[in-house]
């Protein structure tokens, strides 16, 4: 399975992808990655591991600029796509062209938190834990089929820092296994979908 990565940032979770990949059961190669930010560290992340990029000029013209997408991405071969820290919401179009082949990871247990600030909202709500949640991407925001979760919890002290880092390493073990099993066929979806 060939997969697009999409990043807008740091692209850690792209790493964790990567240096997955490299075993031989991982069931998928990264044939591609896009960021909609020319300065996103993961574009170099992908160039150090001599995987091929591209940069999406993205306006606020959600439709036109997923079609965009698209366009860029259709000499690739592209099977599936996995938003590893994309920070743009996606056009129907990608949608109807990918069902339940667009998987997304966010730092919370879903539906709780969505959005861009997952993390300082699980804060400022002083709840007692958070999460990671790995979900096939529809039409809504940070919404559709829930394919793992798991809880992290905020410790007494914890800064935004802190517990983003504990959060990002949970994310690191669980996006490179739910796409694992995703390419392998071997997912088995939650029988929940988050509303
Ligand atoms: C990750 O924590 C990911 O869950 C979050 O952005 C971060 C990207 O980090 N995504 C969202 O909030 C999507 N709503 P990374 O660039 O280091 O992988």
């Amino acid at each position: 399975m060939n997969l697009a990565v999409l990043v807008s940032g740091n692209g850690t979770n792209l790493q964790a992808l990567i240096d997955a990949s490299h075993a031989p059961d991982f069931g998928a190669r990264i044939g591609l990655v896009v960021s909609d930010r020319r300065d996103a560290f993961g574009l170099e992340r992908a160039r150090t591991a001599g995987i091929s990029t591209e940069v999406i000029e993205w306006s606020s013209d959600r439709d036109a600029s997923t079609l965009r997408l698209l366009e860029l991405i259709r000499t690739h071969d592209v099977d599936a796509l996995v938003l590893a820290g994309f920070m743009r919401i996606l056009g129907a179009s990608a949608i109807d062209r990918f069902p339940n082949r667009i998987i997304n990871v966010h730092p919370s247990l879903l539906p709780e938190f969505p959005g861009r600030d997952a993390i300082g909202m699980a804060l400022a709500a002083e709840a007692e834990a958070t999460g990671v949640t790995v979900h096939f991407v529809d039409e809504q925001v940070d919404h559709g089929p829930i394919l793992a979760q798991e809880r992290v919890p905020i410790l007494p002290g914890d800064t935004r820092d802190s517990l983003a880092a504990r959060i990002h390493a949970v994310e690191h073990e669980l996006l490179p296994r739910v796409v694992s099993d995703f390419a392998n066929g071997r997912l088995r979806r939650r029988q929940q979908v988050v509303s």
